[in-house]
């Protein structure tokens, strides 16, 4: 399969850093399909990236929290004749003070983060096991390293959604195709508009969607996006509770 066929069909396709990453695979040549929930927004991306140089650019309007996972993931890859990289991309903050006193919210991001994305992974995982190619890129949080006062709910919603990826990576490693898990840093998107304070440590999303493509063809199955966070969460995470417990983090 060479990269001007490559068939990719992203899950959120209007995040930031999916459309990054989109970018890159248009300008190969490649034929998207987007999904997402925001039919404009859809429409829009698809004709920027043909205009970029996919192949094709096509896009299914859904809520991918609330989708039938693998009915349509099948139509999708059947339309396509196969699928060379699903990326699922999409996922929500919330609010983590609001998560805390309305169980309600919490299990609002549990579902977006990791139950719909699990079941979006398992049936991608499906179809490269049957196909024995093809890799499932899956973005997780560098925040699923460590619990954290400011962020534990969303972080455990992608601490479970990193565990599943990771051992979907071992099972399909068996079967000729791949997964690999994208822990982004700080990355500068729509998701972290009401940061005040960006420093040294916030990437744009052009960054780490070369980073997502580069993983799509090798390396993993973990990638810390960029590289320098796997150093900064080794380190997190070795801080004793005694000292740690001392910080608002
Ligand atoms: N930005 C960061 O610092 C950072 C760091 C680590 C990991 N991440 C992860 O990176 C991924 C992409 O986020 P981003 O930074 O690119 O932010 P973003 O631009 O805000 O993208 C989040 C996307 O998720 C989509 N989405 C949420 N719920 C959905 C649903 N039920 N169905 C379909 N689409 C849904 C949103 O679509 P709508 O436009 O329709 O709301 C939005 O396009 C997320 O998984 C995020 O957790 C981000």
């Amino acid at each position: 399969m060479t990269d001007a066929a490559k068939r990719i069909v992203i899950l959120g396709a209007t995040s930031a850093i999916a459309e990054a990453a989109a970018r890159r695979w248009a300008k190969a040549g490649g034929r998207l399909v987007l999904v997402g929930r925001n039919t404009e927004r859809l429409e829009a991306i698809a004709a920027d990236l043909a205009v970029r140089g996919a192949a094709a650019a096509t896009f299914v309007a859904l809520d991918c929290a609330s989708a039938d996972a693998e009915a349509e993931l099948a139509t999708i890859v059947a339309d396509l004749g196969g699928v060379d990289v699903v990326l699922v991309a999409y996922g929500v903050l919330g609010d983590q003070r609001t998560a805390e006193t309305t169980p309600q919210a919490a299990a609002e991001v549990f579902r977006t983060n990791f139950t719909s994305a699990a079941a979006w992974c398992l049936a991608a995982a499906n179809v490269l096991e049957r196909q024995r190619s093809g890799t499932l890129v899956v973005i997780g949080s560098v925040a699923g390293d460590r619990g954290r006062l400011s962020n534990y709910v969303y972080g455990a919603s992608k601490a479970g959604l990193g565990v599943l990826v990771q051992g979907i990576a071992h099972r399909l490693a068996q079967q000729g195709a791949r997964a690999v898990l994208i822990k982004p840093g700080f990355v500068d998107t729509p998701m972290t508009a009401a940061v005040a304070r960006k420093g040294l440590l916030w990437a744009k999303p052009a960054r780490i969607g070369a980073i997502i493509v580069k993983a799509a063809d090798k390396g993993g199955p973990v990638v810390y996006a960029p590289g320098i966070w796997r150093w900064i969460m080794l380190v997190i995470r070795l801080v004793p509770a005694s000292l740690f417990h001392r910080t608002k983090l």
